[in-house]
């Protein structure tokens, strides 16, 4: 029986304990420790403010950008496939929702979902989208949760009338976490999705200058995308970048097959966030994101040890990206 609390838990947002006000402050913490330890190295998540996400949505229509294109087209290509695992009355958990295009391909194929559960970082963007995507699929219940899912992954209980829960983590967003963090991410999911399984898109391994390309677009809408990062800052927290004398530098660092995002500075320089005071030296850097790659077998062995066991893989012809179903057994 659906309680007064459950009630009105399915009219609004669950909001997790980590607020966006929350995560201003962390935002501001985060930075100046950064700022402090060498090398400096800052959390990706804070890229995600209304601008950020703008032009993350930006970076997914780059020519150079193949990770999105691909995954859509798999997702396009096998998505009777896909349906067919995740069966009738499922409850969708994405992480890391964003615009929720994706979500569509699977929603438009899949029968009777029972219910959509978006969970984003970015409040304002993931309201947006929420109200959007349910103005397409009216009778879909759609129940945004504003939460960091690295963090403790608290989600409200399963929609009574759901037959089991799937997850939905694509865009290969697991490769912007570090492998323990990646670990313990899908540890969590398993968790939550017990019973059921994670569809997860993973890019792979592959000649570096693809990599490089892909991250170094010619329009410079990744720079834009990086150095968002300080024009945040000097708006949420009273800092004082000087957004010329950066940098955007992104390579391929292969031994530890990831792409790494930094911001350079182009000259010694001072800069100030709230009262304190950081010197930088000429082609210092703040290491603002990593973008691990995986082969099949890397990615199902950190999947194994979560607790998953890996099942269809599909992959693109030129196998530069890879969605995976994996099965979340019943604890
Ligand atoms: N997870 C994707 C990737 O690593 C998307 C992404 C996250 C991204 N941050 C990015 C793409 C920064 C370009 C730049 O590719």
């Amino acid at each position: 029986m659906m309680t007064v609390k459950s009630l009105a838990r399915t009219a609004l947002a669950f909001t997790a304990e980590l607020e966006n006000s929350a995560l201003i402050d962390n935002f501001g913490n985060d930075l100046m420790s950064a700022l402090a330890i060498r090398p400096r190295c800052l959390s990706p998540k804070y890229f995600y403010d209304e601008t950020g996400s703008a032009l993350f949505d930006r970076i997914c229509e780059l020519k150079e950008y193949y990770p999105t294109r691909t995954e859509i087209s798999l997702l396009t290509k096998h998505a009777r496939d896909i349906a067919k695992q995740i069966g009738r009355r499922a409850e969708i958990v994405e992480f890391g929702a964003g615009s929720m295009q994706k979500i569509r391909i699977l929603l438009d194929a899949i029968r009777a979902p029972a219910r959509y559960l978006p969970v984003d970082i970015s409040g304002a963007h993931l309201a947006a989208s929420a109200r959007a995507l349910q103005r397409i699929y009216p009778k879909l219940p759609v129940m945004p949760v504003v939460a960091d899912y690295t963090g403790a992954l608290s989600l409200p209980d399963m929609a009574v009338n759901a037959a089991r829960r799937i997850g939905f983590f694509p865009g290969s967003t697991i490769g912007n976490l570090s492998p323990l963090e990646a670990l313990a991410f899908l540890k969590k999911a398993a968790k939550v999705l017990q019973g059921g399984a994670l569809l997860i898109g993973v890019d792979l391994v592959k000649d570096p200058s693809l990599l490089h390309a892909a991250y170094n677009d010619s329009k410079g809408v990744t720079a834009s995308f990086n150095l968002n990062l300080l024009v945040r800052a000097n708006r949420e927290l009273c800092a004082n970048f000087d957004i010329e004398q950066f940098y955007h530098s992104a390579f391929y660092n292969a031994p530890a097959q990831r792409i790494e995002m930094h911001l350079m500075s182009r000259c010694a320089q001072q800069v100030r966030v709230g009262d304190q005071y950081f010197v930088f030296t000429e082609g210092e850097t703040i290491h603002t994101e990593n973008s691990y790659k995986f082969t099949i077998a890397g990615l199902q062995a950190l999947a194994k040890k979560a607790g998953f066991q890996p099942a269809t893989v599909w992959t693109d012809d030129d196998n530069r990206f890879s969605l995976h179903w994996l099965e979340a057994p019943a604890l």
